[in-house]
């Protein structure tokens, strides 16, 4: 059978949003909504993997969504909508705990990042997130799923389960007069190299919201004018000229990413950046940078203060995209808990 294309992606409330998010997943949610039928979510389950302070998990839940609107997320042809809202994320995650094995999740590297040498101390749920992750996925039967390169490895095993489901109960599928490739195999959309934004102290290093080494580091969604210009000038740079072509940016991470950011900000590519500025110092081109930045952060900025000043429509929008989700997900559950044979 020939899956409808669907979009599904998911981004954990667990820290104050960063440009990161917004170039490297948030901005790029958004035209796809022209081309595909989407469902984006705010994954506070799997936020919850790692301790959360319960204010705080609320407070990025609902900054979160702010900020899918702010983008330009319309939430009347888009469903948008948190995880905890639709319960059968959380039966389907079950299931899968059942289908997926241990040996898969061990080979995780993200399990294996996080989890160190300590894995005895990490919760039960921070090794399961993947199967969670397979079923917010495979509960829309989505066929695409926009990440970055860090998701590449859950999109695989994400494959393996749908494989395993459709091989495991292929009998009861097929007594179900349902088709045999139950769940799709979904295809990652990887995020291009110009939106993998890093820390602006350390070119080798993911750009994120969890940096505690310093705050410099990370332009914040929230953070206004001043700072974001601030911390652009103070970002780690070298003493060299811009490279007139992209080439010259090997083994400059930290020009790298600065170009990376202007070129992403702009709709540009690096290379048409690096000839406008190609031989220019950074004296000049980290003014010009931040009076992007400020151009296009500002009024996104603006418009989520908007939405956050106004939870209960944020909620209401959020219960919305609830309904129309579970919709969707009950379906598929009432096939599936017939294809496990439990009793209703
Ligand atoms: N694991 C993803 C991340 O850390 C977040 C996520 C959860 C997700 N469920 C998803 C992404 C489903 C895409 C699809 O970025």
């Amino acid at each position: 059978m020939t899956f409808t294309p669907r979009v599904f992606s998911g981004i954990k409330p667990s820290g104050d949003l960063h440009l990161g998010n917004y170039l490297g997943a948030i901005r790029r949610f958004v035209p796809m909504q022209d081309t595909h039928d989407c469902i984006y979510c705010v994954v506070d389950m799997h936020a919850i993997t790692v301790w959360q302070d319960p204010a705080e998990l609320r407070r990025w839940t609902l900054e979160l969504t702010a900020a899918y609107l702010a983008a330009g997320l319309d939430p009347k042809r888009t469903i948008l909508f948190n995880q905890s809202q639709v319960y059968q994320h959380a039966e389907l995650a079950w299931i899968f705990n059942c289908v997926a094995r241990m040996g898969w999740m061990n080979r995780m590297t993200q399990w294996k990042d996080k989890a160190g040498k300590n894995a005895e101390a990490q919760s039960v749920g921070l090794f399961a997130y993947p199967a969670l992750m397979a079923a917010d996925i495979l509960l829309y039967k989505a066929t695409h799923v926009p990440v970055g390169e860090d998701q590449k490895q859950h999109l695989e095993l994400t494959r393996d389960i749908a494989q395993k489901f459709n091989n495991d109960f292929s009998a009861s599928i097929a007594a179900h007069g349902l088709d045999a490739d139950y769940f799709p195999l979904t295809e990652p959309v990887i995020t291009g190299a110009a939106t993998r934004v890093r820390s602006l102290r350390d070119g080798a290093k993911k750009m994120s919201k969890s940096e505690s080494s310093s705050d410099m580091a990370t332009i914040y969604l929230m953070d206004d004018a001043d700072m974001i210009a601030k911390k652009i000038k103070k970002a780690k740079s070298d003493p060299e000229p811009l490279p007139s072509e992209e080439v010259g940016l090997k083994e400059r991470p930290e020009a790298d990413n600065l170009v990376g950011i202007f070129a992403a900000l702009s709709d540009r590519t690096k290379a048409d950046v690096l000839s406008e500025f190609g031989g220019q110092g950074f004296g000049a081109f980290k003014p010009a940078l931040a009076d992007l930045a400020v151009s296009v952060l500002g009024p996104m900025a603006a418009e989520m203060r908007r939405y956050v000043s106004d939870p209960a429509e944020i909620e209401r929008i959020l219960g919305d995209g609830a309904t129309r989700a579970g919709a969707i997900a009950e379906q598929t559950m009432a096939e599936v808990r017939k294809i496990i044979g439990f009793v209703r």
